[in-house]
């Protein structure tokens, strides 16, 4: 479904005169940090529960501290996601800087594997996989454990992206390359074009709303012969 709604504000956003794909950001060590994003991490069942009620002071006690903070940005890119979907460039996370600003590990790292040889601050991808899991359904997928925590803390503290390109880079190449058109070409010349390589989202299309919207017309309701209007009834769909 997310993918459709990106698709077709895709399409207002690429009709959009001037709008190319956005630059993709690069650091010096940017291969090392994509590398990393792409281990898979054995999943963790139990977590360790006996200090949840106070996590900063257990974080304090066992001397975790922003010393401990060694990488100074990550990317984000896990294979537990994009197995599913692959929409964007890896998120960029400076993690350093975060670390910093809320001078609390335990803001993000809120539990730790029951495992004694874990690190404190284990990465989220650990415990959090797959969008839903049966034997532990108290525990949201990796997707949803990002956008919650980190958008949460935007939206709270007023800072910090929530809106998606703030932190997503799509993953689409320059369009000026790919569609090829003869001058004053007509819609259905265009249309065609980009079901040439579009012909999944168009098929996905066929089962929205978009195309198949229907409900009763104002000037029919309550009377006796109650009309139902819209495309999957009364209008013409081409294409
Ligand atoms: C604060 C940062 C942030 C914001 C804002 C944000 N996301 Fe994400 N999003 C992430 C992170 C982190 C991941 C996980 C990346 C990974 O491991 O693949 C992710 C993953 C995703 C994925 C799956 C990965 C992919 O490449 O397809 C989709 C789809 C997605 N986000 C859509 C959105 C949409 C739509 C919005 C706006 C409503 C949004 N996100 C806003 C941080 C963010
Ligand atoms: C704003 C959220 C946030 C804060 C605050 C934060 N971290 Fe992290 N940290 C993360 C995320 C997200 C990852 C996971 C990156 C990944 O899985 O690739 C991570 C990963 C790590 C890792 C690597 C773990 C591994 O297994 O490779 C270490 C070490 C770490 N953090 C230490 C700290 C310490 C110490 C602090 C406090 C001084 C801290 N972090 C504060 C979000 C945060
Ligand atoms: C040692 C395992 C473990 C690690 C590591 C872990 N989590 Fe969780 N997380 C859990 C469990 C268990 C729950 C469910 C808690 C409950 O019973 O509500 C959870 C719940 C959540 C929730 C739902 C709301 C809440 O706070 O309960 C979010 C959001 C979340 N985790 C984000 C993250 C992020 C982001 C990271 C990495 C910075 C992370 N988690 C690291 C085990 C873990
Ligand atoms: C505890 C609160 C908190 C959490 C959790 C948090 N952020 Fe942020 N984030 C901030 C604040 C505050 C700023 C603004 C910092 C500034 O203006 O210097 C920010 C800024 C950012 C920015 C814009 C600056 C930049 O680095 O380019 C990005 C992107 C970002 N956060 C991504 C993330 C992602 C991805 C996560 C989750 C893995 C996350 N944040 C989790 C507080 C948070
Ligand atoms: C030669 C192949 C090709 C043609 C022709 C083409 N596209 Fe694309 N388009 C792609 C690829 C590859 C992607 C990136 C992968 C994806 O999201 O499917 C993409 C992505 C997109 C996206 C972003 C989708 C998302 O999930 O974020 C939009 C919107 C889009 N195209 C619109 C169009 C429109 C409108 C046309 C016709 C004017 C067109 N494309 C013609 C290959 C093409």
């Amino acid at each position: 479904m997310i993918k459709k709604i990106i698709f077709f504000m895709g399409v207002f956003l690429f009709l959009m005169p001037g709008l190319s794909a956005a630059e993709v950001w690069k650091a010096p060590d940017q291969e090392k940090a994509k590398e990393r994003a792409r281990e898979v991490v054995p999943f963790v069942k139990e977590y360790k529960d006996d200090c949840l009620i106070n996590r900063r002071t257990c974080l304090v006690d066992a001397g975790i501290s922003i010393k401990d903070v060694t990488t100074v940005y990550f990317v984000l890119g896990s294979p537990v996601i994009k197995k599913r979907e692959d929409h964007y460039e890896p998120v960029r996370f400076a993690h350093k800087r975060h670390a910093a600003l809320t001078n609390d590990c335990s803001v993000c790292h809120h539990f730790r594997p029951k495992d004694e040889n874990a690190l404190e601050t284990t990465r989220c991808s650990a415990c959090h996989q797959d969008s839903f899991n049966p034997d532990y359904p108290e525990r949201i997928g990796l997707k949803a454990a990002y956008h919650q925590q980190c958008m949460q803390c935007h939206q709270n503290q007023g800072k910090g992206p929530v809106d998606c390109k703030g932190c997503h880079l799509q993953n689409v190449p320059d369009h000026k390359e790919l569609v090829k058109l003869p001058d004053g070409a007509d819609p259905f010349q265009v249309t065609a074009e980009c079901l040439r390589c579009h012909d999944t989202q168009a098929d996905d299309m066929l089962t929205t709303a978009h195309w198949l919207w229907k409900g009763p017309s104002p000037y029919t309701t309550g009377h006796r012969k109650d009309i139902m209007h819209g495309k999957g009834t009364t209008a013409l769909n081409n294409f």
